[in-house]
C-alpha cells in the first residue's frame, strides 16, 4: 500500500541546504515536507568540514535559526600558507574586513533541526527517495520507502533535490548526462585527536612530502589532514605512523600529540550538474555540484544555492510567477564556477601531483610566492575564502 503526502515542496535530503531552504519557506508561509535515509542521530553526528563564511553565518541568523555559531564556533581572521619552510598569514581582517568561522557543519545540522523541530517542521527521517515521477509535470512527485518498506509519495508543486553527490533527484532529472567533472589523483586522510591546539588559525601546508591541514575544533580536540592515495585504507596505519607523516609536512611547527580517535578518507572530486533545474524541480548544494575540501566551499556554496532558490520559490508559490525559476540556474552557476576555480586552484597550488616534475614543482612555489608577497594576490585569495557577498534577499 502506498501512503500519498501532499505538500507545495518536497526537499529530498535534510543536510543544511535541505533544512534551510524548509525554514526560509516556512519564514514565507510556504508549506514543505522534508525526508532524508537517515535518522536524526546520524545526521546530528555525521562529521564534515567547518568552516563558514560571514555570509552563511548572517544568512542563518537573519532566517531565524537559532544558530550558536557565534557563541560556540571560533572566529578566525586569517589563515596561513606554510611553503618553503616559512609561513606566510592571509591577513583576511586587515585585507577584506571580513573574518570566516570554524564552526563544524554537524552543529550547523543540530541548529536547524532544533529551529525547524519545535515549530513543528515536517521532517521524516529514514524515508528513502527511490525516485521522482512527473519530473516535467506540474506535480511532480517524490517515491520514498520506510523502513518497514511501506511506499509513501510525496506529492508537490516544487521538488528540490538537496540529497547530496549520490542525488536520485539528479537521476531523475537528467539520467546519465550527470555533469562535468574532474577526478585529482589523492585523497585526504582525516583524523580527529583529543590535544590542545597546534596552532591558533589553520595552516594549509604544501610540503616536499605532500599536503597538510591543520585545524581546530575545540581547546581539546583538534581536526588534522594530509594528502594520501585515493585508494588507501584508514586502518593501515598506526596511530605512530599518523603522527611522522603529519609532523613531516608541517615543517616547522611541532603538532601537539595526543589520541587520534577517528580517522577517515575525503576523496576529492569537482563535478558540476548538466542541469539545475527541470520544470518543476530543482538542485541544490553537493546534489547540483561537489568542490574539494581545500577551498572550504562546500557548505557555504550550498547556502547560497538555497538564498537564490528561495527567492525564486517564493515568487513562483505567491504569485504565480516562474520566471525567476527558470533563472535559477543560470544565476546560481555564476558563483558555483568561481568556487569550483577557487577550489581547483587552491588544490593545485597546494598538493604535490604524483610524479610531477621538477619543473612544476618549483612553478608551484613561484605561485604561491606571487600570491603571497602581494597585497593583490593576498587580496584575491581573502576574498573568495571569506566569501563573495550575496544578492540582496527578496
Ligand atoms: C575542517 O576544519 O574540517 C576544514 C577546514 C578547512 C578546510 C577543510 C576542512 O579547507
Amino acid at each position: 500500500m502506498t501512503t500519498t503526502v501532499r505538500t507545495r515542496v518536497a526537499i529530498v535530503g535534510a543536510g543544511p541546504a535541505g533544512l534551510l531552504l524548509a525554514q526560509l519557506l516556512r519564514n514565507a508561509g510556504i508549506e514543505s515536507v522534508v525526508i532524508d535515509s537517515r535518522s536524526r542521530e546520524d545526521i546530528e553526528q555525521t562529521i564534515r568540514a567547518g568552516i563558514l563564511e560571514e555570509g552563511t553565518v548572517q544568512a542563518l541568523l537573519a532566517a531565524g535559526v537559532d544558530t550558536h555559531a557565534h557563541q560556540v564556533g571560533m572566529r578566525h581572521d586569517g589563515i596561513e600558507l606554510r611553503f618553503d619552510g616559512a609561513g606566510h598569514r592571509i591577513d583576511f581582517a586587515d585585507l577584506v574586513g571580513r573574518g570566516v568561522w570554524l564552526y563544524p557543519q554537524h552543529l550547523v545540522l543540530q541548529d536547524l533541526l532544533g529551529t525547524l523541530l519545535p515549530a513543528g517542521q515536517d521532517i521524516r527521517f529514514e524515508l528513502t527517495a527511490q525516485r521522482v515521477e512527473d519530473v516535467d509535470g506540474e506535480q511532480p512527485r517524490v517515491v520514498a520507502v520506510n523502513a518497514e518498506g511501506t511506499e509513501v509519495e510525496i506529492v508537490a508543486e516544487v521538488v528540490v533535490g538537496a540529497d547530496g553527490s549520490h542525488s536520485i533527484v539528479r537521476k531523475a532529472m537528467s539520467g546519465s548526462r550527470a555533469g562535468l567533472y574532474r577526478e585529482y589523483p589523492f585523497a585526504w586522510f582525516g583524523i580527529l585527536c583529543e590535544a590542545p591546539p597546534s596552532a591558533d588559525e589553520l595552516i594549509y601546508s604544501n610540503s616536499p612530502n605532500g599536503f597538510a591541514l591543520i585545524s581546530q575544533r575545540s581547546d581539546t580536540v583538534q581536526r588534522m589532514y594530509f594528502q594520501c592515495d585515493p585508494d588507501v585504507d584508514p586502518d593501515a596505519y598506526t596511530q605512530e605512523q599518523l603522527w611522522e607523516i603529519l609532523q613531516s609536512r608541517v615543517p616547522g611547527t611541532t603538532l601537539k600529540e595526543g589520541p587520534i580517535f577517528q580517522r577517515d578518507v575525503l576523496q576529492f572530486r569537482s563535478f558540476v550538474a548538466r542541469e539545475l533545474r527541470r520544470g518543476r524541480v530543482a538542485l541544490v548544494g553537493d546534489a547540483a555540484h561537489t568542490v574539494p575540501p581545500t577551498g572550504a566551499k562546500g557548505m557555504n556554496l550550498a547556502i547560497a544555492d538555497v538564498l537564490l532558490l528561495n527567492d525564486a520559490l517564493r515568487v513562483l508559490l505567491l504569485e504565480d510567477d516562474i520566471r525567476p525559476l527558470e533563472g535559477y540556474e543560470q544565476a546560481a552557476l555564476h558563483r558555483i564556477w568561481k568556487a569550483q576555480n577557487f577550489s581547483w586552484w587552491m588544490t593545485s597550488m597546494l598538493h604535490q601531483v604524483p610524479g610531477t616534475s621538477e619543473f612544476d614543482a618549483m612553478r608551484q612555489l613561484g605561485e604561491l610566492r606571487s600570491v603571497t608577497e602581494s597585497r593583490a594576490g593576498r587580496t584575491y585569495l581573502a576574498e573568495a575564502y571569506t566569501g563573495w557577498p550575496h544578492p540582496p534577499l527578496v
